[in-house]
């Protein structure tokens, strides 16, 4: 082969290759671009996704009864506990009593603060001790010894709202029944 073909052979060669790695590097090129854009795009599904379940968070917080409520709560079963027990409606001051124990249980998973008051540690506190010899002296049936923890307990609501800046609510006895559509003696 004279010179002049092996450098033409050689000027071939070195123009595929140059033109095999141009092809190669678009094509690689058109991958990550449409890669890329499908990424973008999942970025943007997701992004509108986390949108939706911020939007269903909030939605399903603002259904979720608020401290205040369960106060309004609280203050109806201890009324009722009250005038059942003073109708010796054992079953229903029972009830009352679990009613407004599970209310407060309610209550504690808020996890309010409140002027600085952990409002979950006070009501703990208050279900473990005034609340829990409430409960047993209303299974002793002993109204003397009701009425003093009831009185304890309603202590303790009112020390509370008075540490926890609410001091203008104040809970006492029940003069008169909280509703006027229910018997409080306990029937047949
Ligand atoms: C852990 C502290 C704490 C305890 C214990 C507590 N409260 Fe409260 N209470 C509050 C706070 C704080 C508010 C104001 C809540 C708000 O509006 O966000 C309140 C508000 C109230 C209200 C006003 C609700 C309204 O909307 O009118 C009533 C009634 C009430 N409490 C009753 C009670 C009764 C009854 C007890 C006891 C069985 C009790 N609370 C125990 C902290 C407490």
């Amino acid at each position: 082969m004279s010179e002049r073909r092996v450098l033409t052979v050689i000027g071939i060669v070195s123009v595929i290759t140059i033109l095999i790695l141009v092809l190669g590097f678009f094509s690689v090129n058109s991958v990550i671009t449409a890669r890329s854009g499908a990424m973008t795009k999942t970025a943007g599904v997701l992004r509108d996704s986390i949108a939706i379940l911020q939007a269903e968070v909030d939605s399903l917080k603002s259904q979720v009864p608020g401290l205040g409520e369960y106060m309004t709560t609280f203050q109806l079963h201890m009324a009722k506990l009250w005038f059942a027990e003073k109708a010796s409606n054992w079953g229903l001051a029972q009830y009352e009593f679990d009613e407004l124990a599970e209310t407060v249980e309610a209550a504690e998973a808020l996890h309010a603060v409140k002027n600085n008051v952990n409002t979950a540690g006070v009501l703990q506190s208050v279900r473990e001790t005034q609340l829990a010899t409430l409960d047993n002296d209303l299974r002793k049936k002993k109204s003397g010894a009701f009425v003093r923890a009831y009185d304890q307990t309603v202590e303790t609501c009112n020390s509370c709202h008075r540490s926890a800046g609410y001091g203008f609510i104040r809970i006492t006895r029940p003069l008169a029944p909280p509703v006027s559509n229910q018997a409080w003696t306990p029937g047949q």
